[in-house]
């Protein structure tokens, strides 16, 4: 893979000089710190935007075409603006092609590019590649294209661009970090209105460290909807009764028996349960961070992985086994799964001084109960898409 600073270069040696400008833009990743699989029942996503993440290297052309390339991928991808279907056989490049067809959809005018990508977050490690991709071209053509739509217009932009081209029922959360988390804050996001809140990440000598499973995600998107049909049959049953709730989110911890009634399925309550328990936990893990509270944070992310693998079923084996091996540490206060699931990541809280032993000990387990290796990445918080400075990167 090559450096950064030679994206560039790199961008010279695939496409024909030209003599229109080349810009350079950048996306982050982003790790869900608590909060999960709430964003599409209104509720509540407390996240954070990493320092990896896309690097875009984009020049306009006048022909209608665009050609797209990637540090990552043997393949390339080229079609024109009559060309904006879905195709397999584009794989990755179906996510910038999606998000050519939502810029034009929303009136954008755009006359062809030549893109070079480069990214740096593991793909299917549940930290927003896909997403990470996708903002830093909306952002960029939109740009380029002087077009005025804000950061939340892109990052809901691009929420329809995974939800109708490329068929995953995701909510906005990870779009949003991805497109407006500041460095050193974590953003916390009531979905249901959009009112959202930077709050510092004042982590009091303890670091933030993902620990990916290393297990690819398979199966995620299909299970990945069938969770989200599963609480709206839950929303739906209780509506029957109950037609002024909005959302599961709408409801707390003590309308659980009434719920539990009203629903009448053991898996569905379930369901239902863990989107109103997750959305106390997220609004108590931002009160805590607030009042330096690391333990209780700790705590709750410990429920929320909890609540994750008993009611909501989205862990499997590898997440629990970290899980396992991570919350045993001396120094580690918090740890869960985080993301959609089924493989990925976790998200742990641990003292600075301990990461090393952390690290040591969790790997030893993991690889014994496991045979995979995990890889290790501590967060520093970071600034959501950008601009960055060509002349800076020479
Ligand atoms: C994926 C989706 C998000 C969110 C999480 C689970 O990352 O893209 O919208 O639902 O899973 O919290």
């Amino acid at each position: 893979m090559w450096k950064t600073t030679n994206l560039t270069e790199k961008f010279d040696q695939l496409f024909p000089a030209s003599n229109k400008e080349k810009r350079l833009f950048f996306a982050p990743g982003r790790v869900n710190l608590i909060g999960e699989h709430t964003d599409y029942n209104g509720g509540y996503v407390f996240p954070a935007a990493l320092t990896i993440g896309t690097e875009m290297v984009i020049r306009e052309r006048e022909d209608r075409t665009f050609h797209l390339a990637s540090t990552n991928f043997e393949q390339r991808v080229s079609f024109t603006l009559d060309e904006l279907t879905y195709d397999k056989e584009d794989d990755w490049g179906n996510y910038p092609k999606g998000i050519i067809k939502e810029l034009i959809n929303e009136g954008v005018s755009l006359t062809g590019a030549d893109i070079l990508y480069e990214g740096t977050i593991p793909n299917g490690a549940g930290l927003s590649s896909s997403a990470s991709i996708g903002m830093v071209t909306a952002f960029g053509l939109a740009t380029l294209a002087q077009a005025t739509l804000s950061r939340v217009d892109l990052a809901k932009l691009c929420q329809r661009m995974e939800n109708h081209f490329i068929g995953v029922n995701s909510g906005i959360m990870d779009q949003y970090a991805v497109g407006l988390c500041k460095e050193k804050h974590a953003i916390y996001l009531n979905t249901m209105t959009m009112h959202a809140e930077d709050v510092p990440l004042e982590l009091h000598g303890h670091k933030i460290v993902i620990t990916n499973t290393n297990k690819r995600r398979g199966l995620a998107d299909s299970k990945y909807n069938e969770r989200r049909s599963q609480c709206e049959e839950a929303l739906r049953r209780i509506q029957v009764k109950k037609p002024t709730v909005q959302t599961l989110s709408d409801l707390t911890t003590a309308d659980l028996p009434e719920m539990e009634e009203l629903i009448g399925d053991e898996l569905l309550y379930r369901r239902a349960k863990h989107v109103v328990t997750e959305n106390k936990r997220t609004n108590g893990a931002k009160e805590a961070l607030q009042n330096g509270d690391l333990a209780i944070f700790g705590k709750l992310m410990i429920g929320s992985h909890l609540s994750l693998k008993e009611d909501y079923e989205v862990t499997g084996n590898e997440l629990d086994a970290l899980f396992e091996a991570q919350r045993k540490v001396d120094g580690c206060v918090g740890t869960r799964m985080t993301g959609a699931g089924f493989g990925g990541c976790t998200v742990s809280l641990v003292k600075a001084e301990a990461v090393d032993s952390f690290k040591k000990q969790v790997e030893e387990e993991y690889v014994n109960e496991t045979g995979l290796t995990p890889t290790f990445y501590i967060c520093e918080a970071g600034n959501g898409v950008h601009e960055r400075l060509l002349e800076v990167q020479k």
